[in-house]
Formats: structure tokens, C-alpha cells, sequence
């Protein structure tokens, strides 16, 4: 039985739950939120579609104590109507902390064992909420992070070369915010590198890597939220949580370096993040990670 919470059914949430259902990702969906009656909605809509699945899936609506023995649970609550065009993620965060503690709590409560998966903004400074007040191993618990940023970054440039995003590799690392950057030396597009890229083909580096930073208020802008795109990421992760994949994935992980957590690549398995890997990022892109981190304390305490 693979048994998926979600905590939070807004436009995320949701979009969330519709991929895992329509995927079959899980044999068993809890849906979570203090809105009551829209989370029962949400479940009675889904499971007014259990006749046309390929697959069975439960789906129920529950409370964080009915997470104890789910795999993953997903946190996707969150205030966007806070935030403002153009704005900053960190404007959440003195909302979204009382409700993140008051869920980790609980989920400490029920004795959760398995993987948190953190979408709630500020990502990087929710996850680490999540995992002081859960007591969860710091490995269970990882945010999307800059995983969605990458995502960005590879249709960004798949749109100035013509190619499919999923045949570009490399990373955007850092704050799931402002002071996320392109780590240029870790990409390759057919085999190029982004200095071959630039002399082949006119490639603008910086437009493209600002588009794809900019990209969650380029989006914002016209809909007021974000939900395809941060959904597909985060039902990817749980993914290869679930199958044991031992992906490469870029996640907001605990980074002793900086004590806190930020976005660079990890290994996700079954227990969350089952190993590091360290890039080789040259002398700028370590000061530039490095000034991501600051950027973070930085907010964390202005905003808090
Ligand atoms: C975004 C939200 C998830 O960037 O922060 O779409």
C-alpha cells in the first residue's frame, strides 16, 4: 500500500492530488486542510471520478493524525494572496509558520515516519520549520526547492535553442527566491557547454537565467498563483520516494555548510534524501551559493 497525505488542498494541493490520483501514484490519498468543508468537496469531486480511473485509488478527507503511517506527505499550505506581483516568497512566511508548526506538531504526535516533502514558501526556511518541529531525521524531510527553478531554467533555454527542456542538463541552485543562480558549468546541451553555447549560438546567459528566476511571478502575474508546474515537480519527487529511484534531484536539503537548508543536488530514495553529492562549482558559483545562503538568513530574520 503506498499511502500519500496532503496537507493543504488550495490550488497546489489540489493540482497536486489530481496528478497523484490520474498517475495512480498511490493506493491510498489523505487530503488535509482547516478548511473543512472545502477539503470535503475537493474529495467527494475526486472520488465522483473513481468510476472512470484506471486504477483504484482511496481517497479520504482526514486530519494530520491520519498521516501516521503514510510514506510521504506533502505540505502545499500556503498564502499566496499575500504575496504581490514581482514580490518575495519570504512574505508568507510569518503566516504560513504558525500553521507549519501547528501541522508538524501533529505529525510528530502521530509518530510520522516517513518523507515530508516541503512546498509551503518560504521553502527554504519552511523545511527546516518542518523538520525541527517534526524531530523527523533530517534526510525524511526536503523542500522542491530550486528543483522547480531547474525546471524553469531548462524551458527557458529549450525555448532560445529549439530543443526539448528534457534534453538539457544543469542546475539552478540556491533560495527558492531572488538569489537562486544558474550554475553554468553544470550544463550541457547536446553535449556543449554554455561557453561553446554562447560562441555557437548567441546564447544570452543572463536572459535566460533571469527569465527562469523570474520565472514563478512571470506566471504569477497573469493568474495570481502558480499550481502546474510546482505540482509536477513535487508528484516527480514523491515519485522517487515512493520507487526508491536514487535520482539525482536538485532539493532544499540541510547544508551543514551554511547551517540551514538551501537548494543543491541530493541523491532521492525511499528514506528521502539517501545521499549528497558534491558538484564541482567554480570559485564564483561557490560565492554565489554562498551569498544565497546570507540572503536567506538574511530574510529569515527581517521577515520574521
Ligand atoms: C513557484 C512557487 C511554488 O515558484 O513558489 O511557482
Amino acid at each position: 500500500m503506498r499511502k500519500i497525505g496532503i496537507v493543504g488542498i488550495g490550488h497546489v494541493g489540489s493540482t497536486v492530488a489530481h496528478l497523484i490520483i490520474s498517475q495512480g501514484l498511490a493506493d491510498e490519498l489523505i487530503l488535509v486542510d482547516k478548511n473543512t468543508a472545502k477539503r470535503d468537496s475537493e474529495v467527494l469531486d475526486f472520488r465522483d471520478a473513481a468510476s472512470l480511473l484506471p486504477h483504484h485509488v482511496h481517497i479520504a478527507s482526514g486530519t494530520p493524525a491520519d498521516l501516521a503511517d503514510a510514506d510521504v506527505v506533502i505540505s502545499a499550505l500556503g498564502h499566496i494572496d499575500l504575496i504581490e506581483p514581482g514580490g518575495d516568497r519570504f512574505t508568507e512566511l510569518r503566516a504560513n509558520t504558525p500553521e507549519v508548526q501547528q501541522v508538524g506538531q501533529a505529525l510528530h504526535r502521530a509518530r510520522f515516519n516517513g518523507v515530508l516533502i516541503v512546498i509551503s514558501n518560504p521553502v527554504d526556511v519552511i523545511t527546516g520549520i518542518y523538520q525541527q518541529v517534526t524531530g523527523l531525521p533530517a534526510n525524511q524531510v526536503f523542500g522542491t526547492g530550486t528543483y522547480l527553478d531547474t525546471a524553469r531554467l531548462k524551458r527557458s533555454l529549450g525555448d532560445a535553442l529549439n530543443v526539448d527542456p528534457r534534453s538539457i542538463q544543469g542546475y539552478m541552485l540556491g533560495e527558492h527566491g531572488d538569489s537562486q543562480f544558474a550554475a553554468w558549468s553544470t550544463v550541457r546541451v547536446l553535449g556543449q557547454k554554455a561557453d561553446e553555447l554562447v560562441t555557437n549560438y548567441h546564447l544570452d546567459l543572463d536572459a535566460v537565467a533571469n527569465d527562469a528566476r523570474v520565472g514563478g511571478f512571470t506566471v504569477f502575474s497573469g493568474k495570481k498563483y502558480t499550481n502546474f508546474a510546482i505540482a509536477h515537480a513535487a508528484v516527480s519527487l514523491a515519485q522517487l520516494v515512493l520507487s526508491d529511484a536514487h535520482n539525482e534531484a536538485i532539493v532544499s536539503h540541510y547544508d551543514a555548510r551554511f547551517a540551514g537548508y538551501i537548494s543543491t543536488p541530493a541523491i532521492i530514495g525511499r528514506s528521502g534524501v539517501v545521499a549528497n553529492f558534491e558538484l564541482t562549482l567554480t570559485a564564483d558559483e561557490q560565492r554565489a551559493l554562498q551569498q544565497s545562503a546570507n540572503a536567506i538568513a538574511e530574510k529569515t530574520a527581517a521577515y520574521l
